[in-house]
């Protein structure tokens, strides 16, 4: 159990959006072509739970038949059923949970797999133990007590798992102090509680998402044995893993900073090309080194900016065209030289250093310079 600063108290943002909270659960699904766990899951569901005070949301961003197997499904089930099917699935497995709280009218929203790797028969026991104890947040945890993991597929699965959950818990000390599995996806969150539009799913870890965003008063962990998968395959992939890691850096550092780790890299990839011209105009060309340093540092700009201009802001290239961005990245990517040739000359001529090592040296200190004159200068971000 676990106390923090409520921060939709904080921000007085309770009940932001005008939830008709008529039912005492909302059991939201994301489906992602799971038709053939389908049936069995509804039979659990509709065993475990009265159908008068549930209801079951589908989110489904399938190219298969699903949505169609559930609405078929539904006529059995006595349990009312809502199918929502995006046609724009942003934000992938994350996306659809949020869109499935917005469409909820339940006081407890429980998130649960479709593939049975949760057991619908703990459903219930989430949604009491939240009740019993206060909690804003129950989470299904296959770390705690009596909870395992052994469901997870393959010895490869599990390394990923366990290191995934270790290097989350190492950046978000503090807010996981307590928090077992902050991985799971299962867990009940009391409607009341939620600031949906302070949310910005990416990918799989909505539960890391709403500890970190919503700050949820209370959290207990319900222990469970996270099963084989029913029918079907796991949709994770590599590419999830980097979403993984982008979402955790955009947790962690925000937008900016995150842009920052990301100019970083690529400055440093830069080094390659000018250093490598440096070499080979001052020691194949022979080439005196502070004209050699000025064209090994246009070089390197222009491979910065490549790299820049098509990774890491491509998402905010409509302020300028191309030809206006690159000679204003030119400009100012250069613009360092005016420092730098004066301090280079001072470490080679004045202190007898190497030209590598003394162009590494005054590369480094004009780096910090020049992420803030680009975030704020060029991009205007
Ligand atoms: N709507 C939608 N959109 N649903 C999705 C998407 C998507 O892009 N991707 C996956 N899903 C659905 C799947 O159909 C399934 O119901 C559920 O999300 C989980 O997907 P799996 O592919 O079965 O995930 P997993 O078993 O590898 O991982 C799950 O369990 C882990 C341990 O609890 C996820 O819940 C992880 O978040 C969790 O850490
Ligand atoms: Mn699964």
């Amino acid at each position: 159990e676990l106390r923090l600063p409520h921060r939709a108290a904080m921000r007085g943002r309770i009940g932001e959006i005008a939830r008709d909270v008529t039912l005492r659960q909302t059991v939201v699904v994301p489906t992602f072509n799971e038709r053939d766990n389908i049936p069995t899951l509804l039979r659990r569901l509709a065993e475990a739970l009265p159908a008068d005070g549930t209801e079951i949301v589908f989110v489904d961003d399938s190219t298969d038949d699903t949505p169609d197997v559930i609405r078929a499904e539904a006529a059995n089930c006595p349990i009312p059923i809502t199918v929502y099917h995006r046609t724009d699935p942003v934000g992938g497995l994350g996306g659809a949970v949020v869109e499935g709280m917005r469409l909820a009218r339940g006081a407890w929203i429980v998130v649960m797999d479709a593939d049975l790797q949760h057991p619908p028969e703990i459903v219930p026991q989430l949604v009491a133990a939240g009740v019993r104890d206060g909690a804003d947040l129950v989470i299904g945890s296959r770390k705690s007590g009596g909870g395992t993991s052994d469901g997870l597929a393959s010895g490869y699965r599990r390394l990923i798992s366990g290191g995934s959950t270790l290097t989350t818990k190492v950046v978000f000390r503090t807010a996981l102090l307590r928090v077992s599995d902050p991985m799971s996806g299962l867990f009940a969150v009391r409607a009341s509680s939620l600031d949906v539009a302070g949310l910005r799913p990416l990918g799989y870890k909505i539960l890391l998402e709403l500890i970190i965003r919503n700050r949820p008063g209370r959290i207990v962990e319900i222990p469970y044995a996270f099963q084989p998968r029913h029918a079907g395959e796991s949709k994770s992939t590599l590419r999830e893993g980097l979403r993984f890691l982008k979402h955790l850096s955009l947790l962690r550092f925000g937008a900016q900073r995150g842009r920052m780790i990301g100019f970083g890299l690529i400055g440093l990839s830069g080094l390659i090309p000018n250093q490598l011209a440096l070499w080979l105009l001052v020691s194949v060309l022979g080439v005196h080194y502070a004209s050699a340093a000025v064209l090994a540092n246009m070089l390197a700009v222009t491979w910065n900016f490549a790299l820049i201009d098509s990774v890491l802001y491509r998402n905010h290239r409509h302020r300028r065209t191309l030809l206006s961005r690159f000679l204003r990245f030119f400009v100012l990517g250069n613009a360092d030289l005016i420092l730098r040739v004066p301090l280079l000359a001072l470490l080679v001529d004045g202190a007898g250093a190497g030209v590598l090592t003394a162009n590494l040296i005054t590369l480094v200190i004009s780096f910090a310079i020049r992420f803030l004159i680009l975030d704020r200068v060029i991009y205007l971000v």
